[in-house]
C-alpha cells in the first residue's frame, strides 16, 4: 500500500523523506518519489522499482531545498512505472501532489480537463486531481486543495506543494490515513507513524474531510468549509518495530484484521445494484462471447487453488456453468481439452507464480481466451491474461496467504454474478446477492472482534500432531485452507476432507489426541454434517465446529464451537475462512513458531 511523507522544516527535506519512505517499506511499493520546492520551482524525480532507485537516481542530481514531499506507490490503477509513480504535476508544473486512495470519478473530471485542453502524462487518476487544483489555484494553495476536493469521489490522502507557496505543504484525508508530526521547529506529514517517528513522538491524527496546512511558523488543521479547527497533540508510545506491523505482532495477523477493508476494496466500483450484476469491463469479455462460452477452467496453486474450488461451487450454482479446477502444474503438462469456447481463469496473489504462469501460456496456445484474478498490479500473469480483475488487497507480506484469499473468493463472487445474470440469475437475486456481499467486511469484523475467543480454542490444538479439517459443499474447500494453513505455519500435519470422504480411510486415524475441526454452517447439507460430528464423537475424537450462531443441536455435540454469523450459503467461506485463519495464527505462535516467514516457504514462487 502506497506511503506519504512530507516535511517543512530547516533541514534539507530529501534525506528526511527518503528516510521516512524507507521506514514504511514493509507495506510493499513498485515505485517512489518526491518533490522538493528549491526555491526556483519544483524538483521531481521519481523512480519504477525500490527505493534504491530512486536514491540512485537523486545522488546523480542533488535536490537541494527544505520543504518536499515524497510517496511509495503500490500500484492499483495504471502499471508500476516511471510515469505512474508519484509526485504527479499540474499542467503548468507549479503543483506536485501525493496520492493514496482512488479518485473514483476520475474519469468524468479528466474527460471535463481534457475538454479544456489539459494533456496528460500517465494513466493515474492522481494526475487528474493535479490538474484539477491547478484550474482551481488563484494565488492559495489551500484553498485550491479544498474547492478541487469537493468535486472529488472516493478516497484520499494527499500531500501538495506548489511552486508560488515554497514554505508550505497542504495535506488532506478522507478515507485513508494521515498523520501531522509536531516537531521542534518542524513539522511533517505521514500516512504511517513509522515514517516521522525517528523526528517527533508528538502527532495530530487527521480524521476524514480534514485538512492540514504546514508553514515554517507551525501547522494549522481545517475541515474543507472551516479555516480552522483545533485538534488534540498525541504522543506515540510504540516502538518503530511494533509500528511498522501497525501495532500488530506480526504481519499474518495484520493482514487478517485488514480483510473487512480488502474486501471492501475488492467489491468497490464493481457492484451495479439496480442491474443486480457486476462490471467487470476488466475482463475484455463480451455479451456475445459469454453467451457462447461451454465451460470455464479455473487454475492455481497453494491457497488460490482453494478459492478457485470455491469459485466452481459458485459458478455451477449460480451460473449453470460447467467448471473444472486444474492445478496450475497438473494442466501445463497434461493435454488438456481446451478451445475457443473454453474460458480460462488463472487466480494469483503474486501474478508471477511459475506454474500459474505456464498454464495459462499453454491455455492460450491451446487458442482459450485468459483471464486472471491477480493482486500484484503490473504482475507478468496480470500482462499476459486478456483481461482481469485486480483484487486490491494491498500488499501480502505474511508467506502464508490470508486476505488475497478472502479478496479471490470476493472476485470469483463478482466474476460469478456477472456470468450468472447473463443466463438465469433474475435481478431480484442479483441484488440478494449484492446485499449479502455488500454485508460481508461488517460480519468479519464481528469475527475478528471476538479473536481472543479463538485464541482459546488454540490450547486445545497446541500439543496435536495430527488435525482434520471436514467440511462439505462450499466449505469442503475451506477445510482444505483451514488445514494447509495450520501445516504451513505451525508444522502440525493437517489434512483436509470431504466430510462424508473421511468414513474412507481418515476415520482411521481418530482418537482422543486428534482434533477435529468441522466447519458447520447451517446450510443445505447441515443435518449430513451433523451425522459425521456424531461420526467422529462415537470414535471418542475431540470436535471443534465452526458453527451458524445459535445452532444448538451441534454446540451440544461439539467439544467446543465458534459461532459465525449468517450469510448467503455461497458466501459463507468468506466467514467460515477467517476464525481458521486466525486458530493455525494462535497455535503457531504458541509453539514458538516463525509465523511470517514459515521455514521452507516462499512468498511467491517463481520456479517449477
Ligand atoms: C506459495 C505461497 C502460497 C500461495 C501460492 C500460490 O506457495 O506460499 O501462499 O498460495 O504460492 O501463489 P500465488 O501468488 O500464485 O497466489
Amino acid at each position: 500500500m502506497c506511503g506519504i511523507v512530507g516535511y517543512v522544516g530547516p533541514r534539507q527535506a530529501t534525506s528526511i523523506l527518503i528516510d521516512g519512505l524507507r521506514r514504511m517499506e514493509y507495506r510493499g511499493y513498485d515505485s517512489a518519489g518526491v518533490a522538493v520546492l528549491n526555491g526556483k520551482g519544483i524538483k521531481v524525480q521519481k523512480a519504477e522499482g525500490k527505493l534504491s532507485a530512486l536514491v540512485e537516481k537523486i545522488g546523480q542530481e542533488t535536490i537541494e531545498g527544505t520543504v518536499g514531499i515524497g510517496h511509495t506507490r503500490w500500484a492499483t490503477h495504471g502499471a508500476p512505472t516511471t510515469p505512474n509513480a508519484h509526485p504527479h504535476i499540474s499542467g503548468d508544473g507549479r503543483i506536485a501532489i501525493i496520492h493514496n486512495g482512488i479518485v473514483e470519478n476520475a474519469s468524468s473530471i479528466k474527460k471535463a480537463l481534457t475538454q479544456r485542453g489539459h494533456t496528460f502524462a500517465s494513466a493515474t487518476d492522481t494526475e487528474v486531481l493535479a490538474h484539477l487544483i491547478g484550474e482551481y489555484y488563484q494565488g492559495s494553495l489551500e484553498e485550491a486543495v479544498a474547492a478541487a476536493l469537493r468535486d472529488v469521489d472516493g478516497a484520499y490522502g494527499i500531500a501538495v506543494v506548489s511552486a508560488d507557496e515554497p514554505d508550505v505543504v497542504v495535506a488532506a484525508r478522507k478515507g485513508s490515513p494521515l498523520l501531522v508530526g509536531v516537531g521542534d521547529g518542524e513539522w511533517f506529514v505521514a500516512s504511517d507513524a513509522s515514517a516521522i517517528l525517528e523526528h517527533t513522538r508528538s502527532v495530530v491524527y487527521l480524521d476524514d474531510g480534514e485538512m492540514v496546512v504546514l508553514t515554517r511558523v507551525g501547522y494549522r488543521v481545517r475541515t474543507l468549509e472551516v479555516s480552522r479547527i483545533e485538534k488534540p497533540v498525541n504522543q506515540i508510545e510504540w516502538d518503530l518495530a511494533t509500528i511498522e506491523r501497525g501495532g500488530y505482532p506480526h504481519f499474518m495477523l495484520k493482514e487478517i484484521f485488514e480483510q473487512p477493508e480488502s474486501i471492501e476494496n475488492t467489491l468497490r466500483g464493481h457492484l451495479l445494484h439496480e442491474e443486480g450484476s457486476a462490471r467487470l469491463s476488466g475482463l475484455n469479455l463480451t455479451d456475445e462471447y459469454l453467451g457462447q462460452m461451454e465451460r470455464i477452467i479455473i487454475t492455481a496453486c497453494g491457497t488460490s487453488w482453494h478459492s478457485a474450488l470455491i469459485g466452481e461451487y459458485m459458478l455451477e450454482e449460480m451460473a449453470r456453468i460447467s467448471v473444472e479446477v486444474e492445478y496450475a502444474s497438473e494442466f501445463r503438462y497434461r493435454s488438456p481439452i481446451v478451445d475457443n469456447k473454453t474460458l480460462v481463469i488463472a487466480i494469483s496473489q503474486s501474478g508471477e507464480t511459475a506454474d500459474t504462469l505456464a498454464a495459462i501460456r499453454e491455455a492460450k496456445r491451446r487458442g482459450a481466451r485468459t483471464v486472471g484474478l491477480v493482486n500484484v498490479v503490473g504482475s507478468t500473469i496480470a500482462r499476459e491474461v486478456d483481461g482481469g480483475l485486480y483484487l486490491r488487497a494491498g500488499p501480502e507480506v505474511g508467506v502464508a496467504s490470508t486476505k488475497a484469499f478472502t479478496c479471490q473468493v470476493a472476485a470469483l463472487a463478482l466474476v460469478t454474478l456477472r456470468f450468472a445474470r447473463l443466463r438465469h440469475l433474475s435481478v431480484l437475486e442479483g441484488r440478494t446477492f449484492i446485499d449479502a456481499l455488500q454485508r460481508i467486511p461488517a460480519l468479519i469484523q464481528s469475527i475478528l472482534d471476538r479473536a481472543p475467543e479463538i485464541e482459546a480454542l488454540a490450547k486445545r490444538c497446541e500439543d496435536a500432531t495430527n488435525a482434520l479439517y471436514l467440511g462439505r459443499g462450499v466449505n469442503f474447500p475451506v477445510a482444505l485452507e483451514g488445514a494447509l494453513k495450520l501445516k504451513e505455519i505451525s508444522y502440525i500435519h493437517a489434512e483436509g476432507y470431504p466430510a462424508a470422504e473421511m468414513k474412507h480411510g481418515p476415520i482411521a486415524l481418530i482418537d482422543e489426541n486428534m482434533p477435529v475441526i468441522f466447519i458447520a454452517p447451517k446450510d443445505a447439507v447441515h443435518s449430513k454434517i451433523v451425522s459425521n460430528i456424531e461420526e467422529v464423537k462415537a470414535r471418542g475424537g475431540k470436535v471443534i465446529a465452526l458453527i451458524t450462531e445459535g445452532d444448538t443441536e451441534i454446540e451440544q455435540l461439539a467439544d467446543a464451537t465458534f459461532p459465525i454469523p449468517e450469510t448467503l450459503d455461497l458466501l459463507s467461506p468468506l466467514l467460515t475462512g477467517v476464525p481458521l485463519q486466525l486458530l493455525s495464527y494462535y497455535v503457531a505462535v504458541r509453539r514458538g513458531c516463525n509465523v511470517d516467514q514459515p521455514r521452507n516457504l516462499a512468498k511467491s514462487v517463481t520456479v517449477e
